[in-house]
């Protein structure tokens, strides 16, 4: 009983919710030990020679990140918050052609979808919506990845049942959990992208995603407000990072500094409100709707060491891009045209772009840098925000102490 994680144990207390930052900094070195020195089962994680998603043989990986569709029955499905003359000829239909369009201009390498795919409420039928709601990622033949939002889980299905649609989905990536975890939540998952085919790197996966279910509402008694990212996800985290990063440094071509990774979940971490107010990209315009405890993952990125960026959703008013130590955190802004919105202020989506290094004997090695923009749905599909989240001159060493304070 005692290898028994421990999600059951904090499940169901308070006290250790409330207390978790200090539990959550008193178990790192125990958990990174016990993922080096515990069999460990899923063999499918880190695989050297099997990235399900590589770069381009031009050195780009691109992902376009759609976030809060709210999709719900199609053309009867009504937008809200656009102009008065926009009413009577806007639905759901309109969040597809955006959809479509995005796909079209930027021809990303996958698409992320951080949740509130659809609409619960609204939803008469949730596996024709979800059919509906990804139905263009489909069609396009790009592989797509998903997650659950908030609102996935309102109309005929569970959250579980949300998500094993999802993942019997055409084109998907998405994963339902990791085999032989005990975890909480449905979506979480990596991805790997391995280098250039043909080049040093083509068995190794040079940028690593992560994809979170940051749930749905707090089941913990006496507190209130939104789901939050539990310990039994953060451990599973660790361990892949760690995984990742030990099969990164390996022979063959042993890399020295980490591959960059990239998180995607639904809810935005508290630690969003802690940006510096006068240094980001972007705007925000509503407040920061995290879950009203902090569960502490922001620590956990910062410690993985592999970790440049974070892409929520929920807040739909908010597209910001700002950096907290070392570590981006950014919104997409709203997509769907039945999602809240702001009449006259286009709906958007995130779309990143990673580059790789050129080698001194013209092939690709490994990530140079990590840009991202956004794409708005008005009359010219603007690009806006552009700016650069991580490069590996600036950011690959960590800078050295100079202060001898304290
Ligand atoms: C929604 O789509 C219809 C049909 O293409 C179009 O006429 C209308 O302008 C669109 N509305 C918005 C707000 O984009
Ligand atoms: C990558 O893996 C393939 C298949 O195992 C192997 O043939 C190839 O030599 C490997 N290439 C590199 C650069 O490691
Ligand atoms: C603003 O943030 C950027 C990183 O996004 C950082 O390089 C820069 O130093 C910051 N500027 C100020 C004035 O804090
Ligand atoms: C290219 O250079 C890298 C080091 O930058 C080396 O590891 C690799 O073997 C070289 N590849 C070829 C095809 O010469």
């Amino acid at each position: 009983m005692e290898s028994k994680p421990w999600p059951s144990l904090c499940g169901s207390s308070l006290y250790l919710y409330l207390y978790f930052p200090f539990i959550c900094l008193c178990f790192h070195p125990i958990s990174v030990l016990s993922a080096a020195g515990k069999p460990y089962t899923n063999t499918a994680l880190a695989s050297p020679t099997t990235p399900q998603l590589r770069f381009r043989r031009n050195g780009e990986f691109k992902i376009l990140q759609v976030a809060d569709m709210h999709y719900a029955d199609g053309k009867t499905t009504l937008c809200e918050d656009v102009l008065p003359e926009q009413v009577a000829t806007c639905s759901d239909l309109n969040t597809t052609a955006f959809l479509e369009r995005m796909i079209r201009l930027e021809n990303p390498d996958l698409i992320a979808f951080t949740g509130d795919n659809i609409f619960g409420f609204d939803a008469t039928d949730a596996v024709k919506s979800l059919n509906a709601a990804f139905a263009p990622a489909i069609t396009s033949k790009i592989p797509w990845a998903a997650i659950l939002g908030n609102h996935d889980q309102e109309s005929t299905l569970s959250r579980e049942g949300v998500m094993k649609h999802i993942v019997g989905m055409k084109g998907t990536l998405s994963r339902l959990n990791p085999p032989a975890h005990i975890i909480d939540g449905f979506g979480n998952y990596n991805l790997e992208v391995g280098g250039v085919e043909g080049s040093t790197l083509q068995n190794k996966s040079v940028l690593n995603l992560y994809f979170l279910d940051s749930g749905d509402y707090s089941t913990v008694p006496f507190v209130p407000g939104y789901g939050w990212i539990k310990p039994s996800q953060q451990l599973w985290f660790q361990r892949t990072s760690y995984k990742l990063q030990g099969a990164y440094k390996n022979k063959p071509e042993a890399q020295k500094t980490p591959a960059p990774g990239l998180v995607y979940f639904h809810i935005p971490l508290p630690e969003y409100a802690m940006l510096d107010l006068s240094n980001y990209t972007g705007v925000r315009q509503e407040g920061i709707s995290s879950a009203s405890v902090n569960s502490g993952f922001f620590p956990t990125l910062l410690e993985a060491g592999d970790v440049k960026a974070v892409f929520t959703g929920h807040d739909h008013l908010n597209d910001f891009c700002g950096q907290l130590t070392g570590i981006h955190l950014c919104y997409a802004g709203g997509f769907g045209y039945h999602a809240y919105g702001k009449a006259g202020w286009a709906r958007r989506a995130r779309v990143v772009l990673a580059t790789l290094e050129k080698t001194d004997n013209g092939s690709w090695g490994a990530v140079k840098s990590i840009r991202t923009w956004k794409r708005l749905d008005d009359n010219r599909f603007s690009v806006i925000d552009a700016q650069i989240l991580w490069s590996k001159s600036s950011s690959g060493r960590r800078r050295k102490r100079t202060s001898n304070g304290h």
